[in-house]
């Protein structure tokens, strides 16, 4: 966790807490009155917020799906997003990155409100993030070279031959071998489409990786590996991860924080160790049921508190 704040925030903090509109004071008590609040030594520091959304309202028709909802996305932080399905996850991810409108709250990244950019600065936020579909979304008529150079023809100005370069990069970066490039989706089994879909993810160099349901439809030794490629590109890249996923080892593995949508809102969030101390039901339900208890018994759990 330490190793985030070596990926200098890109923002400044006045700038930053300006756009906030919190008073220092909210913050807990090392900060004092007068005292220039030190980010480096905070963690939790207002620039250390990647995303935060406020009071965020987003329906279809007569519908809510996201009632005043609340949440902080940290910098380098790999955020386990949880939730019934159909309680808002990928509506949320959609909203935050701009695909569904809001009707009411506000979405700050990068410390900026995305009510208030310009056509130019909208484009350069987009490309400090990647996105991994729930179903994968690859282009079927692409191959995967061609696909992963998707994103880059349309914000990068590159020739062929740098473009063949960063797919290769980015393919290998995802775990693939070379001559999967030139295959087709229909070519790929399940958990090379996901290392593909990845690797167009990863294909501008984001900041921040959207992943909804990376791991599902794989078996468990094929969702373990890419736990693992996650964690390490997490690790290498110096990534925040905003990670929606049932599955109970990913958080175990590879989520620094969970965070919990019931009801049109995030009604929990926080580590695995203080979910398994909630009294909702839902999360007791799912933290403390038989296949939670069966995944934190697993010794790969990276948390020494919640083993065993
Ligand atoms: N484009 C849409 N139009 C109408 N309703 C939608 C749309 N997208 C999602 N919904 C509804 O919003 C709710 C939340 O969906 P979703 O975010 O996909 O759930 P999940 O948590 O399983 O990802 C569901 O009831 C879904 O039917
Ligand atoms: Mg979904």
């Amino acid at each position: 966790m330490s190793t985030r704040l070596s990926s200098a925030p890109r923002t400044d903090a006045a700038h930053q807490s300006s756009l906030m509109g919190e008073p220092a004071a909210a913050r807990p008590s090392e900060i004092q009155p007068g005292e220039a609040p030190d980010a480096r030594q905070d963690p939790q520091a207002e620039q250390d917020i990647v995303i935060r959304v406020r009071d965020l309202v987003v329906g279809f028709g007569d519908k809510t799906v996201l009632d005043h909802l609340d949440l902080d996305v940290y910098r380098g932080e790999v955020l386990g997003v949880i939730g019934a399905s159909g309680s808002g996850k990928s509506v949320l991810t959609r909203a935050i990155i701009g695909l569904i409108p809001k009707r009411q709250g506000t979405i700050e990244i990068f410390g900026e409100n995305v009510d208030t950019l310009s056509v130019e600065a909208r484009r350069a936020m987009e490309r400090r993030w990647g996105i991994m579909f729930q179903h994968g979304a690859l282009f079927s008529s692409l191959t995967v070279k061609q696909n992963v150079q998707v994103p880059m023809r349309e914000y990068l100005d590159l020739s062929d031959e740098l473009l063949e370069e960063l797919a290769s990069l980015k393919i290998a970066m995802a775990g693939l071998p070379a001559d999967a490039a030139d295959k087709y989706p229909s070519e790929l089994s399940g958990g090379m489409t996901k290392r593909a879909a990845l690797a167009r993810a990863l294909a501008l160099d984001p900041d921040v990786l959207f992943l909804d349901e990376p791991t599902s439809g794989l078996d468990p030794i094929g969702a373990g590996e890419f736990d693992e490629l996650i964690k390490t590109l997490q690790d290498t890249l110096k990534l925040t991860v905003f990670m929606i996923t049932h599955d109970l080892d990913s958080l175990h593995a590879v989520c620094d924080r969970v965070a919990a949508l019931a009801r049109g809102k995030v009604i929990a969030a926080g580590t695995i160790a203080a979910m398994l101390t909630t009294e909702d039901p839902w999360l007791r339900a799912y933290f403390q049921g038989p296949r939670a208890r069966a995944a934190i018994a697993r010794p790969a759990a990276d948390d020494p508190s919640t083993a065993g």
